[in-house]
């Protein structure tokens, strides 16, 4: 078992990768900041260590004294900038793989995403979250030196924790599925099926290049309103939404988070990445790459356990 510094344990994913890697035995180290909300990972009793990676140099030197391996999982995933979301998921990806090269770690492994390749046939990523998680990419791999790494590109995740998927849930619960008039396949991971490609990248021999990480199903639009109405269960009215109508939302999102000063919940990017563009990928060379490893979750099934787990923890009513 090793020591493990994961950056972004305070979030969905992350805590899920905290409380995994607990479990298997690995002293482990979790990153926050003074404004982190440590409620997922408070009952591990892990050490917490400070890091911002807007900043921060002393404190990531400190924090990877002893590490074996570094989980970096920690990102922006809404930024009210592109300039926001560089100086954290590059410079400050690049900042703690120099630092963890520098102090000797063994094995990086990055967690960035799908939209660091782009859509299914674009020749990059296409929004500034993208561009940042891709230059977070090339920063880690001018940063190595002797260190191993691994990037996993999860597409979209969902799960228990996850608060971006719960309006869908909230208004299918009221008897209304909304979903995009889109004939874009959507190839949702759940967040165990994540959490497992990382903790077998502990492991597996480095591989040559990003593995895309996400489920089996390659559902339809149509499909995730059956599989939505059947976890929630509520025989609901579909309403598919044109791509405008969800970019207006995304436009007002962004309005009204201009005004308030935050980052906002739903903007034209999400909007756009929903309803127009389509995200799938090939799974057998991860599958190849990170041996053991393959989703065990299916949408139907992962919808039904994400929505139980909202009923219990009283997100859903
Ligand atoms: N969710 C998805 O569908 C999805 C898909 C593909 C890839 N990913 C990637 O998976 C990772 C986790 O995403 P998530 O969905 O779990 O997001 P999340 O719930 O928003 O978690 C983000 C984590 O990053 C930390 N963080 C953000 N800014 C930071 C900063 N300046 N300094 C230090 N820590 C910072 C947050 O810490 P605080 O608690 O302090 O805010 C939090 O722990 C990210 O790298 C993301 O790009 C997610």
């Amino acid at each position: 078992m090793s020591t493990v510094l994961l950056t972004g344990g305070t979030g969905f994913l992350g805590s899920h990768i905290a409380e995994a890697l607990v479990a298997d035995g690995h002293e482990l180290r979790c990153t926050v900041r003074a404004t982190s909300d440590t409620r997922w990972i408070d009952h591990l009793g892990v050490d917490l260590l400070p890091l911002d990676l807007g900043r921060a140099d002393a404190e990531t030197s400190a924090a990877l004294a002893g590490v074996d391996t570094v989980i970096h999982c920690g990102a922006l995933t809404r930024a009210r900038s592109e300039a926001e979301f560089m100086a954290v998921n590059a410079e400050g990806t690049g900042r703690v793989a120099r630092a963890a090269a520098d102090a000797g770690v063994r094995r990086f492994i990055l967690i960035s995403s799908l939209a660091a390749r782009g859509p299914d046939g674009a020749p990059g990523p296409i929004s500034p979250y993208g561009r940042s998680k891709a230059a977070g990419e090339r920063h880690l791999a001018e940063a190595t030196g002797d260190m191993e790494t691994v990037v996993i590109r999860p597409g979209g995740v969902y799960g228990p924790r996850d608060s971006d998927l719960l309006p869908l849930f909230e208004t299918a619960n009221k008897g209304w599925i909304v979903v995009p008039r889109s004939t874009a396949p959507v190839q949702p991971v759940y967040v165990t099926d994540v959490m497992s490609a990382v903790l077998a990248a502990l492991v597996c021999d480095p591989p040559d290049a990003p593995l895309p990480v996400a489920g089996e199903d390659l559902l339809d639009w149509s499909g995730v309103a059956t599989a939505l109405s059947a976890a929630v269960g509520v025989t609901g009215r579909v309403v598919r939404v044109p791509p405008a109508l969800f970019w207006t939302l995304g436009l007002v999102s962004e309005i009204g988070a201009v005004l308030t000063k935050a980052a906002p919940a739903m903007d034209r990017r999400r909007a756009q990445d929903m309803s127009v563009h389509s995200w799938t990928c090939r799974i057998d060379e991860t599958k190849a790459a990170l041996p053991g490893w393959s989703p065990q979750v299916s949408a139907a099934d992962g919808l039904a356990k994400t929505a139980e787990w909202y009923r219990d923890i009283g997100w859903l009513r």
